[in-house]
């Protein structure tokens, strides 16, 4: 039996999460890489699935788009054999950690109970259906926040790190890859792991970090900084995540875990900097900004760094995350290609040339969640 994807003749996958940020930037990339791939791309467009992030995948005959549950065994099963899918590739997740804080169930059911009902249609299709075993992959995206926090001066992440979650979104994930990593020894079931840091990019959806303060500053609203802002994050630009997955459907090692990460370190408060005098440069020198955004810190007048407000902090909230990187760089030679200033100003034209993708999210059931997240905070 390979410990590679190498038996896998032709690679048919299936795309959990798929209308997501990081699910639908895979899709995107895979297809271009494949362009006649079979992908078949499910998603149960929750609050964060948007339909639209998956535009222009049409065109190749390979993709089709399912909405549909992981918690559901016979549509699983049915997507699977009806299209003879070898690899799943497992994004689909309640990923964000204040929602977690306000309302674990969901983060449980769907990222412990999802992935272990994707896991069982997993086994009984590739290891017990009538061929008996075939050739097949099961990867499963996890993140760098089941590691828990460090100190400043501690070393980064490493795949032996142990585990320490601290938030329910951490321990759901944590729980996750306990079963991925459970299958793989008690059934044989060939799986690989990933555990990245904090993307950052184009469809990333606008209750994370950096989405909102773009479009808040576009909406010339206060930069809500959870306590201090003194908090460091590792960011990785969402194309280099997708291309180390990739690089792990191609050469992984089944039953291994990689760290991805961006060796890109910066506090909450710096990149909130950074992100505002970026902005400001950027409609200082195109006035086409200012008649697009009216209600823009720039078109009233102001700099965006006045707009930040330091509000009270996230419960439990982790100080710092740091990936070391070493072990897919060493084994798979896969580096990050996109630097953090290229990046980072890639992803504010992406949001100043989309306002219709996240003006529809500001428009639905999102405006409830900034009610409860943020409902004190006044312009
Ligand atoms: P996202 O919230 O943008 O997307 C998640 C997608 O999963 C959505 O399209 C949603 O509709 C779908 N989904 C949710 N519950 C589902 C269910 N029960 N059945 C089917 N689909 C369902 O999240 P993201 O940022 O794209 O994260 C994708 C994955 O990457 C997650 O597993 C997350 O834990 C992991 N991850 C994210 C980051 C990051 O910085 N965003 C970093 C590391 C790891
Ligand atoms: P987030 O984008 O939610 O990602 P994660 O919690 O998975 O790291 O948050 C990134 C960092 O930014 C985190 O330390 C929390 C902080 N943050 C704020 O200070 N204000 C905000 O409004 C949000 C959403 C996050």
């Amino acid at each position: 039996m390979s410990v590679t994807t190498d038996s896998i003749v032709e690679k048919r996958l299936l795309v959990t999460g798929a209308a997501g940020f990081i699910g639908a930037n895979f899709c995107h990339h895979w297809l271009q890489q494949h362009p006649r791939a079979t992908l078949i791309a499910l998603d149960a467009l929750t609050y964060a699935g948007n339909r639209h992030n998956l535009e222009g995948l049409e065109q190749h005959s390979g993709f089709r788009f399912v909405q549909g549950d992981i918690n559901d065994a016979l549509l699983v099963e049915r997507v699977m054999t009806d299209h003879h899918l070898n690899v799943i590739v497992h994004f689909a997740a309640e990923s964000h950690v204040d929602r977690s804080i306000h309302d674990p169930d969901a983060f449980i059911q769907t990222n412990i109970l999802g992935t272990h009902n994707l896991l069982r249609v997993a086994r009984a299709i590739w290891l017990d259906g009538p061929q008996g075993w075939i050739p097949h992959r099961f990867h499963h995206i996890s993140t760098d926040e089941v590691y828990g926090t460090l100190g400043p001066q501690d070393p980064a992440f490493h795949e032996e790190t142990p585990y320490a979650p601290n938030s329910p979104y951490a321990a759901s994930k944590a729980g996750a890859d306990h079963l991925v990593r459970a299958y793989q020894h008690t059934y044989g079931l060939s799986t690989t792991t990933s555990n990245c840091s904090n993307n950052y990019g184009p469809y990333h959806f606008p209750e994370k970090l950096i989405p909102l303060i773009i479009v808040n500053i576009l909406h010339n609203k206060p930069l809500p900084i959870y306590g201090d802002g003194r908090q460091i994050r590792d960011w990785l630009y969402v194309e280099d995540h997708c291309r180390g997955i990739a690089t792990i459907l191609e050469q992984g090692q089944e039953g291994e875990s990689y760290n991805i990460g961006g060796c890109n370190e910066w506090a909450n408060i710096d990149i909130v900097r950074l992100i505002g005098e970026i902005m400001d440069e950027l409609f200082a020198e195109d006035p086409r900004w200012l008649q697009a955004f009216p209600h823009s810190a720039a078109a009233q007048g102001r700099k965006s760094a006045d707009l930040i407000q330091h509000v009270r902090d996230r419960p439990g909230h982790d100080r710092r995350y740091a990936i070391d990187a070493t072990k897919i760089t060493r084994e798979l030679g896969f580096k990050p290609a996109v630097d953090f200033p290229t990046g980072i100003r890639q992803t504010i034209r992406w949001y100043l040339e989309h306002p219709q993708w996240w003006q529809k999210i500001m428009d639905g059931s999102y405006r409830e969640w900034l009610d409860v997240q943020y409902g004190a905070l006044k312009a």
